[in-house]
């Protein structure tokens, strides 16, 4: 009797095992993007990774964004991914924590984004630190072995000076500290040379500023328009997303409204330098005025498949910004080479075929 109990307790128990599994399963197969619906990880737990970008290594991808968790400063967090769909969190990349002592008591992370240097090996990530206020607006960079970090502080700063006409006074210090550093993103090109786009002069001119060998610092000597240039002087945007195809350079940015949503533009050139071009919003339909509610943050480009993207927005929730979130929608260029941007509630990577 004893013996059929154990029996039948132990099957009971595997039956609840095989059926927790299922439904673990269940949760975390995706097979199509669904934007602004939440987002879970493989885990089951919404997916961080605001303000974000991602990169693809050998036959994985890894998205690095900021972790807004409630209760905690916010820090770099890693997913990665083998088919976009699925995202499993591979752990806290970046911690405040680990920004250099000095500066770390008001300090927090904005728009973290991760490149390889081929010739280092090392996975480098560039963020935006910033203080209340957002007068400190300087570069934070760091460098790892690993994809997933952890990631090693290297150092902070400003890395244009340049004399715009300052504002007097200047709560940012421009002429003191260099032209301030807001919202950023990096650019690897096919000859491999790196570089990072920010919203600089209290945003209102992008800086595109070619990086150095290791992907760590400005490249130098510093010299205007040769090793960086201001991109859309005076206009005013932030949230640069860089892209190329066939031979030209596309910028995809928002207008400087904060937490809320404005108006895309997307930007073109034939040199990386400028000059760039508005070719006005690249989204249309309903909703296309406010982006569909977004602020971009990236355009992955499409393994395998030539002038085919996808544009990587946030819808932020001022309010609780953990729960910001993510739009992403496919795109391509047609034969006249203009790309436009739609709403779509559900679609998946055949949209590309
Ligand atoms: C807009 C920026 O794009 C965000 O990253 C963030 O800095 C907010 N401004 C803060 O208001």
């Amino acid at each position: 009797m004893k013996r059929i109990i154990y029996f039948s307790s132990g099957i009971v128990f595997l039956c609840s095992c095989v059926l927790a599994l299922e439904e673990k399963v269940e949760l975390s197969k995706m097979d199509k993007f669904r934007p602004g619906d939440l987002w879970l990880d493989t885990s089951g737990k919404p997916i961080q990774a605001h303000g974000g970008g991602i990169i693809l290594r050998d036959d994985a991808y890894y998205w690095y964004g900021e972790d807004r968790t409630p209760g905690q400063k916010t820090s770099v967090s890693c997913y990665s991914s083998k088919d976009l769909y699925n995202w499993k969190f591979e752990g806290t990349a970046f911690r405040q924590d680990d920004l250099a002592a000095e500066i770390k008591a008001n300090t927090f992370i904005e728009r973290p984004k991760v490149i390889y240097n081929a010739k280092t090996k090392k996975y480098v990530l560039w963020m935006h630190i910033e203080q209340q206020g957002y007068h400190f607006a300087r570069a934070g960079i760091a460098t790892s072995d690993k994809p997933m970090g952890p990631f090693e502080f290297v150092s902070y700063l400003r890395p244009i000076k340049y004399e715009f006409d300052f504002p007097a006074p200047d709560p940012d210090r421009q002429k003191e500290f260099g032209g301030t550093y807001r919202d950023m993103n990096l650019f690897v090109d096919d000859d491999g040379i790196a570089y990072v786009i920010y919203a600089s002069e209290h945003n209102a001119t992008l800086y595109m500023v070619r990086l150095n060998d290791e992907y760590t610092a400005p490249l130098k000597p510093i010299v205007d328009d040769a090793t960086w240039s201001r991109v859309l002087v005076g206009k005013y945007r932030e949230a640069p997303a860089p892209f190329k195809y066939k031979d030209k350079y596309y910028l995809i940015s928002s207008g400087c409204t904060g937490w809320t949503p404005n108006a895309a533009d997307i930007s073109m050139s034939d040199n990386i330098f400028g000059s760039w071009q508005s070719k006005g919003n690249p989204c249309i339909d309903d909703g296309a005025e406010l982006t569909f509610r977004t602020q971009s943050t990236c355009v992955l480009p499409v393994a395998g498949k030539t002038g085919c993207y996808i544009y990587m927005g946030d819808s932020w929730n001022p309010r609780r910004l953990s729960d910001s979130r993510y739009i992403w929608l496919p795109f391509k260029f047609d034969d006249n080479g203009n790309i436009e941007i739609k709403w779509l509630d559900e679609w998946d990577l055949s949209y590309f075929d």
